[in-house]
């Protein structure tokens, strides 16, 4: 149908940040605020997508008429991300924290453990969820989409995560200026065979084109 070129497809999109615990009440995090994902997810579900969205920790509302997964930290992401295959299409959104510590303690670190200095933490690699499902040899959804969020030669760095990555197409956006939060973004979507470049818009135009070039893709 015309106004649902998504029936009967599914999507999982990841959005926010992760969250990775320093103990009980400290953790590491980033500034996203899942707006972007938040968008694209529903925006994949008004064409007709049966969408699930697993989100970091935000202050959005969730959204109506999705399958909505709430998690923390990456770990939990990767897992939430793999419960919601198979899926059609996978758009990996969030800003994964890329290091957690590697013990996280069971009680508050106190403050005069580091009077002396800083003390230091040791921080262990988390899974690349988008790594792993672009590389998953059963169950890979047919499109796999990442974003890379640089503050320099964007699109240069795009085309290697393609690559990195083992996804399909990278949305490459500019956060050196207000994006990270804010309303608008500026996005390329590059794909193996080429570049399409977008002006600055709302974050939810950015969601509207790119949910139209992905239905666009399944129609052949
Ligand atoms: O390598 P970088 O973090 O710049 O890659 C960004 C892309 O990879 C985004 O799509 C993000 O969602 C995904 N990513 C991930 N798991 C990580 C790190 C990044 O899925 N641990």
């Amino acid at each position: 149908p015309i106004d649902a070129p998504l029936a009967g497809k599914k999507a999982v999109v990841t959005a926010g940040p992760t969250r990775e615990a320093l103990d009980p009440v400290r953790y590491i995090s980033n500034h996203s605020s899942g707006r972007q994902g938040y968008a694209i997810a529903s925006a994949l579900s008004r064409l007709g997508a049966d969408v699930t969205l697993v989100s970091g920790p935000t202050s959005l509302p969730q959204p109506a008429g999705l399958n909505f997964v709430q998690v923390e930290t990456a770990i939990e992401m990767l897992d939430a991300v793999k419960s919601g295959l198979p899926s059609d299409i996978f758009v990996s959104v969030a800003a994964v924290a890329d290091w957690r510590p590697a013990e996280p303690s069971d009680v508050k670190i106190k403050a005069k453990t580091t009077k002396k200095g800083m003390g230091s933490i040791t921080l262990v690699e988390n899974p690349d969820i988008l790594k792993t499902i672009s590389h998953m040899s059963e169950d890979r959804p047919k499109l796999v989409i990442g974003f890379a969020a640089e503050t320099n030669d964007v699109e240069d760095h795009a085309q290697g995560k393609l690559e990195r990555k083992g996804c399909d197409w990278i949305v490459a956006n500019d956060v050196s200026g207000d994006v990270m939060g804010g309303a608008e973004n500026e996005i390329a979507i590059v794909k193996r065979d080429g570049i399409e470049r977008l002006p600055r818009m709302s974050k939810a135009f950015v969601a509207q084109n790119l949910a139209k070039r992905i239905a666009e893709s399944f129609k052949d």
